[in-house]
């Protein structure tokens, strides 16, 4: 079967400064892949290399044998690491997941569109915020009801950079619980700090500093040579790796 993503060569610089280097990996259909690296290693840029908001210098990317340009964009769900969203703007959580749908905002909302929100809300437990002020969410409730606008589509792949970002220890049990259910149609790709849930949840895992320092399994790929080449030391700082950091 084809890989879900296929990247091969993948570089990405910045003002002659290099981000990405030569970078070559493919994920399974239905993988879950969990990318971690150091502050500035790179990993915001990959994914949106994945999306095609960023072009490469150098390197080929296919998604499901397509280019990111050429794919369609109702496969690919993404909640990104920096909400640009304007806090003030007078719209509700729903118009939000909405807005998922189109490229730009609903200001009339259809009633499939309304009911496919709604399941998606329900999805991710924020039904009860679906005509909250978006000016009234907290960080965490905006961080689900972005992950709602994410599976609006029911996507081929989503992307999820540091989703987890400001989610209580219950909420984030239960975003892993539907990560689980997702995967099982979905391929799934998640920037994450939190080594321990890599190790535990992923299919597979992806240590990055720049170059691709290690990709594979989570037990083949945590191990202490990889952590300390992306990370420095850090890897003995976490017990509950200490197994596969010692490795
Ligand atoms: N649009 C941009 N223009 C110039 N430099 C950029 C741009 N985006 C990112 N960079 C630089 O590229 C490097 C990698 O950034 P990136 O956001 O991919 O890191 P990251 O691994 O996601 O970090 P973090 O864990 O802090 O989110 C950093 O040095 C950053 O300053
Ligand atoms: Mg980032």
């Amino acid at each position: 079967m084809n890989p879900a993503v296929s990247v091969k060569n993948l570089s990405v610089n910045f003002h002659e400064h290099t981000v990405l280097d030569n970078i070559s990996f493919k994920l399974p259909d239905r993988s879950f892949t969990v990318i971690v690296g150091p502050n500035g290693s790179g990993k915001s840029t990959l994914i949106r290399s994945l999306l095609g908001i960023i072009e490469p210098e150098k390197g080929e990317i296919r998604i499901y044998d397509r280019t990111p340009s050429g794919i369609n964009p109702e496969w690919m769900g993404y909640v990104p690491q920096t909400k640009t969203l304007d806090r003030n703007f007078p719209g509700i959580a729903l118009e939000l997941v909405v807005s998922g749908l189109r490229r730009s905002w609903p200001f009339f909302i259809k009633q499939n569109e309304k009911e496919k929100a709604q399941s998606a809300l329900s999805r991710v437990g924020a039904l009860h915020l679906s005509n909250r002020p978006l000016t009234r969410l907290s960080g965490g409730e905006l961080q689900r009801i972005y992950l709602a606008r994410s599976i609006i589509h029911n996507p081929r792949i989503i992307l999820l950079d540091e989703p987890m970002t400001g989610i209580d220890a219950a909420g984030e049990a239960d975003s892993y619980r539907l990560f689980d259910e997702l995967n099982k149609d979905m391929t799934l790709i998640m920037v994450t700090h939190d080594l321990e849930t890599a190790f535990h949840h992923a299919s597979h895992v992806m240590v990055l500093n720049k170059k691709l320092i290690g990709y594979g399994k989570p037990e083949e790929c945590l191990t202490g040579e990889c952590l300390r080449i992306a990370f420095g030391h850090v890897g003995h700082s976490h017990p509950r790796l200490k197994g596969a950091a010692d490795g």
